[in-house]
């Protein structure tokens, strides 16, 4: 049992648990078997027979929808001899037969077809050897997540008070439901943690996004969205962010924001086109809806798998110590015109390409120099020996949005679950 007291301490953390591919390969049962983890939404799945595949860590994984409407999160493993049976993304279909021997199986799980079945004998019951699963699975508006863990924490209580962003993300739909469109993917040539060490991050914006920040001023002047990140000492303005529990944080933008969203939406293709277009059809009512195109001024993350950044669900997914993919998922708001959904997607073109790729640079940059031995320890301390925090009416710690906080918190979830002693449980 590695001493993990001695990896992650107040102010610092060790390189090992970047670059160590034995404590990737324990991540990967462990945090990702011992926690809540996001599969996907249900939108991604909407109509009978749907599926995508997805992974549980490193664990293949099919997400269903079978005929009934009921939704399964199924190992995507045949209980033969273990072979993936389904290689699509996502599709429409019934039943999965395995490319090694015909075994077939429906999309609940259940075994329906097994070739020349009578050499196995009397023993041998269909009933079980259907696809295994995940013991629990549980969804809070749309958003579906399973454990391999009987004792963790019911979903709502591991959410805590995320949920009241979340549902300030959600709720911004007329319908109060949102949709999940196709992602755009990017990786990175650094640890999957990186993202979560930078997810609350509000000491590197203006650094790390200075040539945007730039730009956006030498453009389009002030009062354009990123200018809270400018020239100014962003220890002295107003924004914050925030322990949530169980790894969770928030980094909230919208103090430093103004009264606009829109009004500080960067231009985009088609932008004059759009508004013209909501103008002339809702008139003063288009104000309001165009609100509703930029995302919330919210940066919330769900430990260990998920971030909603602008109006995009993102989620990690670590694929090797070294290697890390991120998925960007724009999301539509239900009941809203289409022409704020397409404006919901070219905004989406802005930050995030010319934002991301400065961070995924920096965690490249920081896995080389990770890969000194010699050199151990990794600052967290930001804001520790000042004792700066306040608590917001869900109890949620809050400091300056440089702070370290949310970074040494979710590493001593992180700590937690690497220890957790339980028996991880499929069915
Ligand atoms: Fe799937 Fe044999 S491994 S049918
Ligand atoms: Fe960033």
């Amino acid at each position: 049992m590695r001493n993990l007291d001695s990896l992650i301490q107040e102010g610092r953390v060790h390189r090992s648990i970047y670059v160590d591919p034995g404590i990737f390969s324990d991540e990967m049962t462990r945090v990702f078997g011992g926690t809540w983890v996001f599969l996907g939404h249900e939108s991604e799945i909407p109509a009978p027979n749907d599926f995508k595949t997805v992974k549980l860590g490193l664990r293949p994984m099919i997400l269903t929808r079978d005929h009934s409407g009921e939704v399964h999160a199924l190992f995507n493993r045949c209980s033969h001899r273990a072979a993936t049976v389904c290689q699509h993304e996502r599709g429409n279909q019934k039943r999965f037969t395995c490319s090694y021997h015909g075994w077939t199986f429906g999309n609940d799980g259940s075994l329906v077809g097994v070739p020349s079945p009578g050499a196995y004998g009397a023993g041998f019951r269909k009933e079980d050897r259907g696809l295994s699963r995940p013991c629990r699975l549980d969804r809070y508006r749309g958003f579906i997540f399973v454990t391999l863990n009987a004792e963790a924490p019911d979903l709502l209580e591991f959410l805590g008070p995320a949920t009241y962003y979340l549902d300030q993300f959600i709720d911004r739909a007329p319908d109060g439901e949102i949709d999940l469109g196709q992602p755009y993917r990017m990786a990175y040539r650094a640890n999957w943690k990186l993202i979560w060490d930078n997810g609350a991050d509000g000491y590197h914006p203006q650094t790390s996004h200075r040539s945007i920040v730039t730009m956006t001023h030498q453009r389009y002047g002030n009062q354009r969205s990123l200018d809270n990140f400018g020239d100014a000492d962003p220890d002295s303005g107003p924004m914050y962010n925030q322990e949530l529990g169980y790894g969770h944080a928030l980094l909230d933008q919208r103090p430093g924001m103004g009264p606009s969203l829109w009004g500080r939406a960067r231009p985009m293709p088609g932008r004059e086109a759009y508004e013209s277009v909501l103008r002339e059809k809702y008139g003063g009512a288009a104000e309001e809806l165009l609100e509703k195109a930029p995302g919330p001024g919210l940066n919330l993350t769900i430990f260990p798998n998920v971030h909603l950044i602008g109006n995009q669900v993102v989620v990690v997914q670590p694929l090797a110590v070294d290697l890390t993919e991120i998925a960007w998922y724009p999301t539509k708001l239900r009941g809203a015109p289409d022409t704020i959904n397409a404006l919901r997607m070219r905004i989406a073109e802005d930050f995030p390409n010319f934002g991301e790729t400065d961070d995924f640079e920096n965690f490249e940059r920081q896995q080389l120099g990770l890969s000194i031995p010699e050199i151990e320890w990794v600052d967290t301390s930001r804001g520790l020996e000042l004792d700066r925090a306040w608590y917001d009416e869900r109890g949620a710690k809050t400091t300056p949005v440089t702070d370290d906080g949310p970074l040494r918190s979710y590493h001593r979830e992180w700590k937690r679950l690497m220890a957790l002693e339980v028996e991880l449980c499929v069915r």
